[in-house]
Order: structure tokens, then sequence, then C-alpha cells
């Protein structure tokens, strides 16, 4: 088949979302699994596959002189900790960083939307995975837009939702119902998907040189033969990474905006996990 657009990587995790919610899920189903546990399972296998669908590389900046990297948003501080040679702050609302870090790199609890009172300016702004995080994307990306160094960047990698099928051969999956249930309940969350309003945001506040780069992330496995060698690769990663979550963040998002019953929930989700693994849906996200 054809590949859908260019290269785009559409990241579909909603983790911000799911943190949110977690303390009223572990409450409701006690007899899952510990949310904080299967978050930072699920964290490391997203950062294993951003880094792969940048081809290693940890930004696509053109930066010359890396000193001060911000992460904000940064979750479980992988990305932040990968940066081995420059200064890196990561902050977060939750305090879900390791203890034990590297000298170049600390954490701090903060929130993206209150005023930026950093001392120094960054070369590098990296916010990743942040598509339901914030209330206003208006507001953070104005403040990185004065936090940033003279030739600074601001880099925004993320999931764009919900999943495509450009072909249409999901018709009647239970891939599709799924797709079809989350969207409704993020409509009725009234969370707001603005990744693709980020390019227009970026020129709003004054920054030069945008640039948008899409990926793909097939989540069901149709990239076949030696040419799609790299997609069937994200594919591997990018389905392992939505499974991990499908089933705890579709229980709380389904059974409070769509009114299922666990069971009905259980059901849809074992259907879509199945056939998630059938290459005749040519299912993808667009990061
Ligand atoms: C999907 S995670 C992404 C984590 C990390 N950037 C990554 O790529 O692995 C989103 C993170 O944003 C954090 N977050 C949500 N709203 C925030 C805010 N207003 N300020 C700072 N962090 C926030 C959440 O606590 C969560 O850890």
């Amino acid at each position: 088949m054809a590949l859908p657009y260019c290269e785009q990587a559409i990241l579909f995790q909603t983790t911000q979302y799911v943190a949110a919610e977690v303390a009223d899920q572990e409450r409701a189903n006690a007899d899952f699994p510990p949310p904080k546990q299967r978050e930072q399972n699920r964290s490391a296998i997203e950062h294993e596959l951003w880094r792969k669908t940048l081809r290693g590389k940890l930004f696509l900046s053109p930066i010359e002189k890396l000193d001060h990297v911000l992460d904000i948003g940064t979750g479980t501080g992988e990305y932040a900790l990968t940066h081995a040679n420059s200064q890196v702050i990561g902050t977060d609302l939750s305090p879900i960083q390791p203890s034990y870090i590297p000298t170049n790199c600390q954490f701090e609890i903060d929130d993206a939307e209150d005023e930026w009172l950093y001392r120094q300016k960054f070369s590098l702004i990296h916010s990743r995975g942040n598509h339901l995080s914030f209330q206003s994307p208006e507001t953070v990306v104005s403040s990185a837009f004065n936090a940033l160094a003279r030739h600074g960047w601001f880099e925004s990698q993320d999931i764009v939702l919900p999943l495509k099928c450009d072909d249409n051969s999901w018709e009647g999956s239970a891939i599709q119902k799924w797709n079809n249930v989350i969207t409704e309940c993020f409509l009725l969350s009234g969370r707001r998907s603005y990744v693709e309003e980020y390019a227009q945001m970026f020129r709003d506040v004054g920054l030069d040189n945008v640039t948008e780069r899409l990926f793909v992330w097939p989540v069901s496995p149709w990239p076949q033969g030696p040419r799609n060698q790299h997609l069937r690769e994200l594919s591997q990663i990018a389905r392992r990474n939505l499974l991990e979550g499908l089933e705890a963040f579709s229980m709380v998002l389904f059974t409070r905006y769509a009114n299922m019953s666990k069971d009905e929930v259980l059901n849809l989700v074992q259907n879509a996990k199945d056939d998630f693994w059938d290459p005749k849906y040519h299912v993808y996200m667009q990061v």
C-alpha cells in the first residue's frame, strides 16, 4: 500500500490525561496493576520509539551550540537524562523523576503554564508528549519564546489524535470502533487537541523558521518488504507502546464519558487488541 502522508510521526499516548485520572482509576479498579509502574514502563517504551523515529537524534533543530536545555512536562525524565553534554532542567507537575541523576541534570516540580522564572536563557526548549497537558498551550509557547537564548530553538515532538487509516481498511473493525469511542470521549471531556495548531502558535508569538516534520507510527503490522524495514521496526514499538496503556486509559474514559460498563470496555479493548495484530488494517498514528 502507499505510505500515508510523507514521513509523519503522530504520537498517540495520552499520558498526562491518564496521570490526571489515575487516582480515580485506582479507587475504582483496585485489581489493576499500579499505574505509576505501568506509566514508567510505557514511558521508557515511548522514549525508545521517539529515538527510533528521529533515527537516534534527540532533536531536529539545527542548533550549533547546545548549552542550556529545558524539557517541559519531562515525565519520568528519560529525555532530559539522555542529554549528556549540556545543562538540563526537566520540569513536571508530578515528582515521578528518578532521585539519582547526573550532575548536568536537575528536575523541578513546576507548572509550565505558570510564569517562567528561570535565571538563564535556553538554547533548546523541548516539549514531548504534551499534546493534552495544557489548558492554554499559547501561554506555554509564549513563555518558551521569552526564555529562548539568541539563536535558541523551541522543539515540540508530539502525537496527533485520533488514529488514522487512509484507505479505510479498518472499516467495521474493533480498532475503528475503539477509535471512534475514544475520539468521542476526548470531545466530551473537553480536552482540546492542539498539536496541529502548534506551527501557527509558534509563528504568532514571533518564532522564525518554523518547520513541521511529520512522521508515521504504524500501529498494526502492515509495513511489509525490505523498503519498509524502518516502519516495521517503528510499528513493533508503537504497538507495544499503545497496547501497554490501552486498557487503563480506555477504562477511565469509556466508563466515564461513553457510559460503558467495565465488561463492555474490557470486551472492546480485547477485540481491538486482537485487531492491532492484524496486518490487513492499515492503521497509524501521525506524529
Ligand atoms: C505524556 S507525558 C510526557 C512525558 C515526557 N515528556 C516524555 O516524552 O516521556 C506528559 C507529562 O506532562 C506533565 N504535565 C502535564 N501538565 C503539565 C504542566 N502544566 N506543566 C508541567 N508538566 C505538565 C504530566 O505530569 C506528564 O508527566
